[in-house]
């Protein structure tokens, strides 16, 4: 996720740029970068790092002009770096591109223009835009970008600029986000509402493969057949704080909803339907596979709960013991690594002090790290031998969701990816599982679209003390994972179990109107499952269970029964946990409590 701004009129093209920018670093704040044509040529200021760092260096390299473009980075190819922030020009240095977005089919692109004598400087897939456009380039920009897009796959919003076709800025987008700012003899580009909304209120929301032509004299809409489309404005009603949000109230709940997104992006390219897993930043070979003697997963929080997921996912599918641990414990127990130890870390932020003493440690023993992150740059991604980084954009909510989604994504990826350098599996079995993974995005839609009973149950529950979650298999690590999210969120207190641990003592806790959360996914646990939902709703427990569609059974025993969409067992907590964190922001949000912030706890655990 990045943000991407233009600007065309009569203020300065630099100011504009600069504060839109600052109101669209949530979508990404890794480096930033403007463009605007001056004297003949493009100037082009960017750097690494905040946009503060940008408005420094603008002071001794400043850019003045009508016109321009600007980015706000969130890195997936290619680190944070002053050569890989955008704006990306071409080999000639006459076209500009800003670009929020990945090109799935950049490395075959590239390839077929290097054939052609382009040259690249940085790791970014974007940088192919710029001199595909500057190929197709015949004195119409319009022209030569709509040629361009028809070689791009996957999503993107570019902003695009000329000197050969000047004072003009061509705009489109692709699953990704951008609109049109209609101004008093002024137009503006931008991937959200916050950064125009200074100068107006009246937008114009791109569709898929439309392309706007902005110029001095007005703006044109065209589709890829390069006919005129007619498209009509809005004005926009919110303020200024609420926009950045995209309209919700908090992060956290714009971030649950992003999850589709998040899911669909971090399979980009990497899962494709009877194709073989393709994991560029990961060189493990099958020897290499076969020679480890163990393999630990280790993490905190929320990552640990997904290695818990990822257990199983290694185990089942390519047939590998796996041991998963707590980061300040494994870090103190005198684990056994050496030369035959696969070690993989996972972490949102990739700074996680005891997450990455872990690393550090392993390593200087032999180990092969592989990093599970989703700051590209990290000291995680920095450190370990192979990474894999989740791209779910920043998450901003301190109580992570969309990143938690994508962990699991990369702990199957990985796990199909073990499995078929092995050969544990046939190919039409890794494929069946391929094919499932790339229904889930719109299936966590559909979870969400569930949000109603979801409030209701959490209405029901929001005054109490202390709520249970229960779950077998892999419902357990959804519970352990929902426990958490309802602690972290709602301050409440709220343990997880086995399904089967509660005859072992927690029962003993159950009395008329305790709550009990269950997640009943994994199919030959059900009965297991049904019979301790019954222990606890006899002795007067308030129940909600998050389970398949097909299940209708519990719906006479519990309170409520969240029913979500059929997959494959193994792929169930990517929608079993979706309720459980709507559940916990709507208790959060009608306690009142500090949604993104809440109490104690900070983003990124830089200490131990
Ligand atoms: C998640 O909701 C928590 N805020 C926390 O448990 C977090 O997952 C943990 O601190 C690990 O962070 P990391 O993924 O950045 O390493």
């Amino acid at each position: 996720m990045c943000g991407i701004v233009g600007y065309l009129g009569g203020k300065d093209a630099t100011d504009v740029l600069v504060h839109g920018l600052s109101k669209l670093e949530y979508r990404g704040y890794d480096s930033a970068g403007i463009a605007v044509p001056e004297d003949g040529k493009i100037t082009i200021v960017k750097t690494k790092g905040r946009l503060k760092n940008l408005a420094e260096k603008l002071e001794t390299e400043p850019a003045h002009g009508h016109l321009g473009i600007g980015h706000t980075r969130w890195a997936t190819h290619g680190e944070p770096s002053d050569v890989n922030s955008h704006p990306h020009c071409s080999n000639n240095d006459r076209i500009s591109v800003v670009h929020n977005g990945i090109i799935e089919n950049y490395m075959e692109i590239k390839s077929w223009l290097a054939d052609k004598s382009y040259t690249f400087l940085s790791e970014t897939d974007t940088e192919v835009i710029p001199n595909l456009v500057d190929h197709y380039f015949e004195g119409c920009l319009l022209e030569a970008v709509i040629n361009a897009t028809q070689r791009l796959k996957g999503s993107y919003a570019l902003g695009v600029i000329s000197l050969d076709d000047p004072d003009k800025i061509i705009a489109v987008r692709k699953d990704s986000p951008l609109i049109i700012g209609l101004g008093e003899n002024e137009s503006f580009i931008a991937s959200d509402v916050p950064a125009i909304l200074n100068y107006t209120r009246e937008v114009v929301y791109l569709d898929d493969m439309e392309f706007a032509e902005i110029t001095g004299s007005g703006i044109r809409y065209y589709n890829a057949n390069m006919e005129s489309v007619e498209k009509s404005s809005t004005t926009i009603t919110w303020n200024a704080d609420s926009a950045e949000k995209g309209g919700y109230d908090h992060f956290t709940i714009k971030e649950i909803h992003e999850q589709p997104k998040a899911l669909r992006d971090t399979m980009t390219s990497r899962i494709v339907a009877g194709q073989k897993v393709k994991l560029d930043d990961i060189t493990i070979t099958r020897e290499m596979l076969e020679s480890y003697s163990r393999i630990y997963i280790v993490a905190c929080g929320t990552a640990y709960n997904a290695g818990v997921v990822g257990k199983t996912a290694i185990e089942s599918l390519s047939k590998i013991p796996v041991e998963v641990d707590v980061a300040s414990e494994f870090r103190y127990r005198d684990p056994i690594i050496d030369s035959r130890t696969l070690l993989i870390v996972i972490s949102q932020s990739g700074e996680t002090a005891d997450t990455l003493a872990v690393l550090r440690d392993s390593k200087k023993k032999g180990a092969r790290v592989i990093a599970i992150t989703n700051v590209v740059g990290s000291s995680v991604a920095r450190e370990a031998t192979d990474v894999f980084y989740t791209w779910a954009g920043p998450e901003i909510g301190v109580a992570s969701t969309k990143a938690y989604l994508t962990m699991l994504i990369a702990v199957y990826t990985i796990a199909l990816h073990f499995a078929e350098l092995l050969g544990t599996m046939t190919d039409e079995e890794t494929d069946a599982i391929k094919k499932e993974m790339l229904l889930l995005p719109d299936k966590v839609s559909k979870v969400i679209e569930q949000k109603e009973s979801i409030q209701k149950f959490a209405l029901k529950i929001h005054g109490e003390k202390d709520v249970f979650f229960i779950g077998r298999g892999l419902d357990y690590a959804v519970a352990i994972e929902a426990a958490l999210k309802l602690k972290e969120l709602t301050y409440i207190h709220a343990d997880a179990y086995p399904g089967g641990e509660l005859k072992h003592g927690p029962i003993a806790l159950i009395e008329k109107n305790t709550s009990v959360l269950a997640s009943l996914t994994q199919r030959s646990l059900l009965d297991k499952m049904h019979s301790n939902l019954k222990e606890v709703t006899s002795r007067g427990a308030k129940v909600m269970v998050v389970t398949y569609e097909s299940n209708k059974t519990v719906d006479s025993f519990v309170d409520t029964a969240v029913h979500i969409p059929e997959t494959i067992d193994l792929l169930a907590p990517v929608l079993a946990v979706v309720p459980m964190q709507l559940l916990s922001y709507y208790v959060c949000s009608f306690k009142g409590l500090d949604v993104d912030k809440p109490r104690n706890l900070a983003k990124s655990v830089t200490v131990e």
